[in-house]
């Protein structure tokens, strides 16, 4: 059985009468990743303040493990880790005694502290850097720096706010390694981001946000399979076999739209939509080679998954 961690249950805020975030709701399971997504001023960040205690909302109600954001604040706080999405100036504070100064803010006993930044600075591999200056450190370290702090009082949930944004390729590789790492030590996680590609071989699930409603949420995988009922095929046979092709096609009635055209070395190219699942797909070509039509190739349209944002958000995608 999964748990929900976080439960947002028609959230809405308003500013000056006009609606950042309008009525959203959804469910974040123990354990996941979950990629909130959305352009630049969809509410994502709105959302994320309300969730860490920092906002109040208009409308609607927020609970992290059962507490409501607005009752118990202080436990809702002590089970969350936030990074913000502005890391903020510290000026002559070095990586540890930055790390120091938040454990202080958590009340950890000053004879913990040092075997708790030592683990941590590993875990974020800036431990060639705890000396140096915070300003000093690369866009990627501070980012880095700023999930240690968000680790600092073992939170269970991570919520971190465009994390990626502004970090060259490598870095947010090494990033995406990290969230990763956290998960398997059971942290469940929630990011923002405005670029879908964060999302993918990362998140477990997603939320899509766009002026202030959510367009799509759940598991990737099923997001992607029921955007893959309908699919295309492309098959391209030998010779001038294509009426014995059409007629097994008319007998299926999952294919419609169908087209063909002769290609320059005489053989048929076919393509067709197809309403059915992947065994149907298979029915499908054992039809086709039972009925004697000589395939030489068998396509199906991968959708990507830039394809399925556009064909969920009609220009999300920014
Ligand atoms: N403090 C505020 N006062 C007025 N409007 C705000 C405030 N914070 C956010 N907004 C507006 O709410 C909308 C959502 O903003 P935000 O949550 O920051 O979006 P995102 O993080 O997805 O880019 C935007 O139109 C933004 O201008
Ligand atoms: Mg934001």
């Amino acid at each position: 059985m999964t748990t929900d961690l976080i439960v947002i249950d028609n959230l809405s805020k308003s500013f000056d009468g006009r609606n950042a975030v309008d009525g959203i709701s959804f469910s974040i399971a123990a354990g996941a990743i979950f990629g909130f997504i959305g352009p630049n001023g969809a509410g994502k960040t709105t959302t994320i303040r309300i969730l860490t205690t920092l906002l109040q909302p208009t409308g609607g109600a927020v609970t992290v493990d059962g507490r409501n954001v607005l009752i118990d604040k202080e436990a809702v706080r002590r089970q969350l880790g936030y990074v913000p999405d502005f890391f903020g100036t510290y000026n002559d504070m070095t990586t540890w005694e930055y790390l120091d100064f938040f454990a202080g803010c958590y009340h950890i006993p000053p004879a913990n502290r040092p075997a708790l930044i030592t683990d941590l600075l590993t875990l974020v591999d800036l431990t060639h850097r705890r000396d140096d200056y915070v300003n000093s450190l690369s866009r990627g370290m501070k980012q880095r720096l700023g999930l240690a702090r968000a680790l600092i009082h073992d939170p269970q949930i991570l919520v971190l706010d465009e994390p990626a944004a502004g970090l060259d390729p490598r870095a947010r590789v090494e990033f995406r390694a990290l969230l990763q790492e956290l998960q398997t030590m059971g942290k469940t996680i929630l990011f923002s981001s405005h670029i879908l590609a964060d999302v993918d071989e990362l998140c477990t699930d997603v939320g899509i946000i766009e002026a202030g409603k959510m367009v799509a949420v759940g598991n990737l995988q099923a997001l992607r399979a029921e955007l893959r009922a309908t699919r295309t095929i492309y098959l391209t046979l030998l010779g001038n076999q294509l009426n014995a092709a059409l007629a097994a096609l008319s007998y299926a009635p999952q294919v419609t739209d169908v087209t063909h055209s002769q290609n320059a070395e005489g053989d048929w190219d076919l393509q067709f939509a197809f309403s059915g699942d992947k065994v149907a797909v298979s029915a499908l070509i054992a039809r086709l080679v039972a009925a004697g039509v000589p395939l030489l190739s068998f396509r199906e349209e991968a959708q990507s998954l830039e394809e399925m944002f556009m064909q969920l958000t009609e220009g999300i995608v920014s």
